[in-house]
């Protein structure tokens, strides 16, 4: 048996937890066990990152008897069946009071259930959204635990010891119980896709109305970096169009393949906000852009459709980039607004305490969705903790109504040229919809009680009212609901 020496333990040697697992080591009063289904592959991480000083252990018995009490061990591997199995094993040599993480991206539904299960033996699970991808895990990535207070205890000065630093501040916080953590961290993979998807349309839009090579664009995103759109996001997307493709000399971005992949989370994004009847459109047309994007023998059926018929020209490159920045900082707040929304709505529904400027903090360092005016939102939750939409907080009003011209210009510009600008334009719709004095809403509540008689309210009477619509007889009457 081996003897117990290691305060925190990593299952799953893949790259996320391998490199999660020196980053662990590389934190002063931290020895890691590391423990991988494959043996082989346990050995080769040992010998790779001699300096980890890793205890390493090839069977799962091994590696709890290498864990000092409370046991703590973060599982890294594929989200889904592979998790369930791991956990199983562990709740086999695992102690109450003991603690499992979760470190993958698992569906928060999934977490409530394993944490529910796990906790019946005694033992606390805690699911973490960890957000950095392979650079973050090793560097410093912005982590998202759910899990009880109890296993916080222990945990927290673990994962503050590896998360990112923003502003002196650890990106880690005790996101709230159960599947809290992983439910934010689905909010941050839909946020994610949301400000890819727009950062496509900016760089799709200027590309052709102003015939600027991705390499030119690149400067401007480069220049856009420096501004209120900074952001790790902004700064890759110029280290992507600057790439040259070594074979053909080419933009490499003129090489790939024009279908955008998923692994899901986005789409949980949105499954979720249709559940809780949140709009969030902009993440929508995210995932819906990638979904068309990769329906090649449709886009194929429909390249011959005709489009505009009239000549779409950029009179002013410059003020159309301009117009283009603007449009993106104004449909990123929406997408951030839409996204806290379905926050809101997932804490009330399942009784999570989730503190939103808490969330905008850990976000502002290690996560792909960095960006400098999280600490806007911070500030805004600040101020107003029942904040009832992000966009009406006084920073960003201010911020959209600077933009809205700027961003009218750009989505008439898209729908003239005949450029999908999906995510610019249902932005838009969201924002003059929340801000209408009237919604069209009122027809869509006659039409359901002309076919159904499903009932509508009245502007000037309390209760709910059925129109007998047919014939002659256009009478009102109350009906009691209850
Ligand atoms: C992160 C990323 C990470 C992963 C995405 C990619 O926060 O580090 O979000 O979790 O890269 O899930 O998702 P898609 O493959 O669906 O684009």
């Amino acid at each position: 048996m081996a003897q117990a020496q290691a305060n925190i333990g990593v299952i799953g040697m893949a790259v996320m937890g391998s490199n999660l697992a020196r980053n662990l080591a590389s934190r002063e009063g931290n020895t890691v066990a590391i423990y991988n289904r494959s043996a082989e592959k346990t050995r080769a991480v040992v010998s790779e990152f001699p300096e980890a000083g890793f205890v390493a252990s090839e069977s799962i018995e091994d590696f709890a008897a290498s864990l000092t009490k409370p046991r703590t061990a973060i599982i890294m591997v594929k989200a889904g069946a592979g998790t369930d199995a791991v956990i199983e094993q562990l709740t086999e040599v695992f102690e109450p009071g003991d603690i499992i993480v979760d470190g993958g991206n698992a569906l928060f539904t999934d977490t409530i259930r394993r944490e529910k299960a796990v906790r019946e033996t005694g033992i606390n699970f805690v699911g973490a959204g960890i957000s950095g991808g392979e650079e973050g895990a090793l560097k410093g990535p912005s982590i998202m635990p759910g899990g009880s207070a109890e296993a916080w205890e222990t945990l927290g000065p673990i994962l503050k010891s590896i998360a990112a630093i923003a502003e002196g501040e650890p990106c880690v916080t005790h996101v709230g119980t159960d599947g809290a953590g992983h439910f934010v961290k689905m909010i941050h993979n839909g946020i994610e896709y949301a400000d890819m998807q727009l950062i496509a349309e900016a760089y799709d839009l200027i590309r052709r109305g102003t015939g600027k090579s991705p390499a030119e664009i690149a400067d401007i995103f480069t220049e856009w970096n420096k501004g209120e759109l900074e952001s790790y996001l902004i700064e890759i997307t110029a280290e992507v169009l600057r790439q040259v493709d070594a074979k053909t000399g080419q933009p490499l971005v003129d090489v790939i393949v024009d279908q955008a992949g998923a692994k899901g989370t986005g789409a949980w994004t949105v499954q979720t906000a249709l559940d809780l009847g949140i709009p969030v459109s902009g993440i929508a047309e995210a995932v819906f852009a990638r979904s068309l994007s990769s329906k090649p023998a449709q886009r194929a059926a429909a390249s011959d459709l005709p489009g505009p018929s009239s000549e779409w020209t950029v009179d002013d490159a410059d003020a159309f980039v301009e117009d283009v920045r603007q449009a993106l900082y104004a449909s990123k707040i929406i997408a951030y607004s839409q996204g806290f929304d379905e926050i809101v709505a997932g804490a009330e529904q399942y009784d999570w305490d989730i503190k939103k400027g808490d969330i905008a903090k850990i976000w502002r360092g290690g996560c792909i969705i960095r960006a400098q005016f999280l600490n806007r939102i911070t500030e805004a939750y600040d101020e107003n903790p029942g904040l009832v939409a992000l966009v009406t907080a006084p920073y960003f009003t201010d911020a959209v109504s600077q933009a809205q011209d700027a961003w009218r210009r750009v989505v008439v510009a898209a729908a003239q040229a005949g450029i999908p600008s999906p995510a610019f334009s249902s932005s838009l719709s969201y924002y003059d919809g929340l801000r209408a004095d009237r919604l069209p809403a009122a027809l869509v509540q006659g039409q359901r009680d002309f076919f159904g008689a499903h009932t509508y309210r009245r502007v000037d009477a309390e209760g709910t009212f059925h129109t007998l619509w047919s014939g002659d007889r256009t009478e009102i009457e109350a009906v009691d609901t209850h």
